[in-house]
């Protein structure tokens, strides 16, 4: 069960469908610390539990693949939710990791898009390329889709293989602005699906890092951005740091709050990025006429709504669910022409073998941590 059947495995998947890095022998029989490979890797046993395992050295590349080494990964709220025993697609054990800033190793035959030292984001949504969604150019919403970090391993480890396509160079950023592409884009494509135009006005709700990118995106149109949140330290971030042009917190006399700062017509667009479904349920009740609402934040608990709240203005709902490829793209040229301010984000940092110790920390809101970093 060693390399070269593995990589057998793993050909087969990318050709068909999966990522490579997931191999169907390591995952039945998972991470044997007899076999003291050479690269280091965090795995996360079972929810609570961090353990600093050695792997075995990746395969060299196949066609259309790449061998990447890991210099930053940023931790999310699926990471903690994973951490938590709360994210119902994370599987254990699990290799997380899914905001990487990466270096290109080795490329595989027929590789043009990279080339070995470049530096990459990475699109950490493994697609399968054949099902209704992907022959639609929605990759983000693959039928088959694999998330690195989460249904497949990720990136907490020194180096592995992964399809060059997810790779996204740039010549100029830093590996932490990388790590932060994948972020940003989930905002950017809650952004792009709400359709906001300048001179409207865009309420964000939570200002959480998902919260705060759409924020980034929704001011790039122009238009209006007022943020609500219960947490004042957050909203004061976003005043201070993020430019936003008001902020509410959430009270009994939200709706007026609203009219206030609207000029009376409440907003043409509501992102909610808070995962609370009470919250997105009374979020229909903020819509102007013709008004977009948009669930960037997921929830497992039921959404309700009265029909009338959402007929009288003609309301729009839409859900935005990861993000596309040409995203990131358009995030790393905006990051090089110093139109997207990366520095705010990273909040707290860590090296690899004191992530397990300091991981705690990262699920404690009270810590004020927006981006924690890890470095490989
Ligand atoms: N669409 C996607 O593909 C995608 C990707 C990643 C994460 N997410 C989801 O986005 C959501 C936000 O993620 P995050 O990491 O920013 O989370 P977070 O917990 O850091 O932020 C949520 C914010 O919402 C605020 N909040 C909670 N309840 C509220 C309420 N009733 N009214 C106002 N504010 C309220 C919290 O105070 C917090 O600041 C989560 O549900 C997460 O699962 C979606
Ligand atoms: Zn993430
Ligand atoms: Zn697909």
């Amino acid at each position: 069960m060693q390399n070269d059947e593995c990589r057998l495995e793993s050909q087969w998947l990318t050709s068909s469908v999966f990522d490579s890095s997931f191999c169907i022998h390591h995952s039945a029989f998972p991470y044997s610390r007899e076999r003291h490979g050479d690269v280091k890797a965090l795995l996360l046993q079972q929810p609570g539990r961090f353990e600093r395992i050695e792997i075995d050295e990746p395969p060299a590349p196949g066609p259309g693949e790449a061998l990447v080494r890991v210099h930053r990964v940023g931790i999310c709220g699926t990471d903690i939710s994973g951490y938590l025993g709360k994210m119902p697609f994370f599987s254990y054990p699990r290799i997380p990791g899914h905001e990487l800033g990466v270096e290109v190793l080795a490329v595989g035959e027929g590789v043009t898009n990279i080339k070995p030292g470049d530096r990459c984001a990475v699109e950490p949504y493994m697609n399968c390329g054949d099902c209704h969604a992907c022959r639609k150019g929605a990759s983000n919403c693959c039928a088959n889709l694999k998330v690195l970090g989460v249904m497949t391993d990720g990136g907490l480890r020194d180096r592995f293989v992964l399809r060059a396509a997810k790779l996204h160079p740039s010549a100029t950023l830093a590996f932490d602005q990388l790590a932060l592409v994948e972020t940003l884009a989930i905002g950017c494509h809650a952004v792009d699906r709400s359709a906001l135009a300048a001179g409207e006005n865009c309420l964000v709700i939570g200002a959480g890092p998902i919260g705060l990118a759409s924020i980034v995106f929704a001011r790039l149109t122009g238009a209006k951005v007022i943020v609500l949140d219960v947490n004042r330290q957050r909203l004061d971030f976003c005043k201070q740091t993020m430019g936003v042009d008001e902020t509410i917190v959430l009270g009994e006399r939200l709706v007026d709050d609203l009219r206030g700062v609207t000029a009376g017509s409440l907003p043409d667009v509501v992102i909610d990025a808070t995962g609370n479904n009470v919250s997105m349920s009374n979020a229909f009740g903020y819509l102007a006429p013709t008004g977009r609402l948009v669930y960037v934040g997921i929830t497992t608990k039921e959404v309700t709504f009265t029909h009338p709240t959402f007929h009288r203005p003609e309301g729009t709902l839409l859900a935005s669910r990861n993000a596309l490829p040409k995203d990131f793209a358009r995030i790393i040229r905006l990051i090089e022409d110093g139109q997207i301010d990366t520095r705010p984000w990273i909040t707290h940092r860590c090296a690899f073998d004191a992530m397990a110790g300091v991981f705690d920390s990262y699920t404690k809101p009270e810590t004020g941590v927006i981006k924690a970093v890890v470095e490989v």
